[in-house]
């Protein structure tokens, strides 16, 4: 008999004569009730074991993490809390767990301790809910591009372009590190490494992104990227995924357009999708704030701050603007804040970007028209020659979400500021060749996945949005 899922048991229409389900046991209470569980729901199934006839050996193996295949009919459960149970008439232990090892008990575990078990961890409520939810949402992204007639582009992990000016890269090699080849001048040989030549793991596939934009119009990719910056926090990671579409003829508005439509897409997805899981991880993140002083607690629960994203359009100002907001805030005069704003120019930090958006706005904020100097080289330059069309996204929490901006498409100009900023132009040929044949305005952006997934499940610290995250001093799993 093949065996059924708990999240299709738990939604029959009718009573069953004889089922099969296969899990693991969450908890055994009075000999007799087994909360089974399979993944497939948050939910757990109360399969009610007829402990007067069954052996003692195999009821002490009923234990938590164990798997077990139950069969027996599926009745109307008279307990509360579910509407159907299992009345179980053959019970097999598929595979033991010693309870006292197993390492998640039934109680509560810390965010930390669960980390070090990341193998294990996705068999508790709060990261089952996130790993499905993740999931979902990653499906969204393609749902949201694939209706819209977007081509899926899956851009090179290991690259040679080294120009990207995003981060720090991991280099990639196959030379033997305690024997490097060296040339005529004393250096690293590079020729004798596997590619011939000088590479690394992918920072953003927007350069190839865009000469494949600029040849079937709108593009996204979806994939890893890498990034060796030492920022031991809690929202970045050493390898994440990344979303980033290319449109051709998009100028900077369209791409705000776009990117919100995008996020506001993705979200309803997820609460459409996913309403039991969400329902679990608001009620999780409400237990969680329970701890803190109420000033830093949310003003609104999970749920809804996902609906406020869904009704309200995010405000748009541009660096300008900001950087006035800024300067004249409360904390910069009464110098709260870790780097104070005095002038035009400054890079924002997070702590000023989540003053615009938790405390000044309190909503969703995208930023344009930022200096040229703190962003990309390839930034479609403004009239005013000191501006780029750049734009980022601000969520309440989570900070930056989106980098994007219109490109630079105009040869001359791009050659100029690649040349002033030391930028290798041979390396870099191909992509010039999309602005020396058939150049045009396009415009793109990048999402963090994780930052998005941090958002949607009410999580705090990025490690717990990812499988097994690779940070700084850490590469466990
Ligand atoms: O702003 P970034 O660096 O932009 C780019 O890489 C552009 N090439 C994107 C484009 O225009 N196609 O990164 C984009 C987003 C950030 O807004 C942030 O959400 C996420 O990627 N991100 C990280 N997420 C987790 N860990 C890190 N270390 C991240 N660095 C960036
Ligand atoms: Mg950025």
């Amino acid at each position: 008999m093949r065996h059924t899922k708990v999240k299709d048991l738990l939604n029959s229409t009718t009573t069953l004569e004889e089922v099969n389900a296969k899990g693991w046991v969450r908890t055994f209470r009075n000999n007799q009730f087994i909360a089974l569980n399979d993944g497939s729901t948050i939910n757990n199934i109360q399969c009610v074991v007829d402990f007067e006839n069954t052996p003692d050996e195999i009821l002490k193996r009923i234990t938590t993490g164990a798997a077990v295949s139950v069969t027996g009919s599926l009745i109307e459960s008279k307990g509360a809390g579910q509407k159907y149970e299992i009345k179980v008439s053959e019970l097999e232990i598929l595979g033991d767990s010693d309870a006292e090892k197993f390492p998640m008990q039934p109680k509560k575990h810390s965010l930390e301790f669960l980390r070090e078990n990341a193998h294990l961890r996705v068999r508790t409520n709060a990261f089952g809910a996130i790993m499905r939810v993740r999931s979902v949402l990653s499906f969204a992204v393609h749902s949201y591009f694939q209706q819209k007639g977007f081509v899926y582009v899956n851009t090179p992990i290991i690259t040679g372009a080294d120009a990207e000016g995003a981060g720090e890269m991991f280099q990639v090699t196959s030379l033997p590190l305690n024997n490097l080849p060296k040339n005529e001048e004393g250096n690293i040989d590079y020729k004798k490494d596997f590619f011939g030549k000088h590479t690394n793991l992918t920072v953003s596939g927007q350069l190839e992104g865009e000469t494949f934009a600029m040849a079937l119009g709108q593009i996204y990719t979806f994939g890893p990227t890498f990034r060796a910056e030492n920022s031991n926090t809690s929202r970045h990671l050493a390898e994440f995924w990344m979303i980033e579409p290319e449109v051709a003829f998009n100028d900077l508005n369209d791409n705000m357009d776009l990117a919100e439509d995008f996020i506001r897409y993705v979200i309803k997805y997820a609460l459409d999708h996913c309403a039991d899981d969400l329902k679990f991880l608001e009620a999780r993140l409400l237990e969680e704030e329970k701890s803190k002083p109420q000033t830093e607690r949310s003003e609104m629960s999970l749920l809804e701050k996902l609906n406020f994203v869904l009704e309200n359009n995010f405000k748009r100002i541009s660096y300008t603007e900001a950087i006035d907001i800024l300067r004249n805030s409360t904390p910069n005069k009464k110098k709260k804040f870790q780097y104070s704003i005095d002038e035009w120019g400054a890079d924002l930090q997070s702590e000023h970007e989540r003053y615009l958006v938790e405390k000044h706005f309190k909503c969703p904020v995208i930023l344009f028209d930022y200096p040229a100097k703190i962003k990309a080289f390839y930034m479609r330059l403004n009239e005013d020659g000191k501006t780029v069309r750049a734009m980022d996204i601000l969520f309440p929490g989570i900070g930056e979400i989106v980098g994007g901006s219109q490109r630079e498409e105009r040869f001359d100009v791009l050659i100029e500021k690649m040349k002033a900023l030391g930028i290798n132009e041979e390396e870099l040929w191909w992509y010039l060749d999309t602005r020396r044949f058939g150049s045009a305005v396009h415009s793109g952006f990048g999402l963090g996945f994780e930052r998005l997934v941090l958002f949607v499940t009410g999580m705090t610290n990025i490690r717990d949005v990812i499988p097994f995250p690779r940070t700084p001093m850490n590469a466990e799993f």
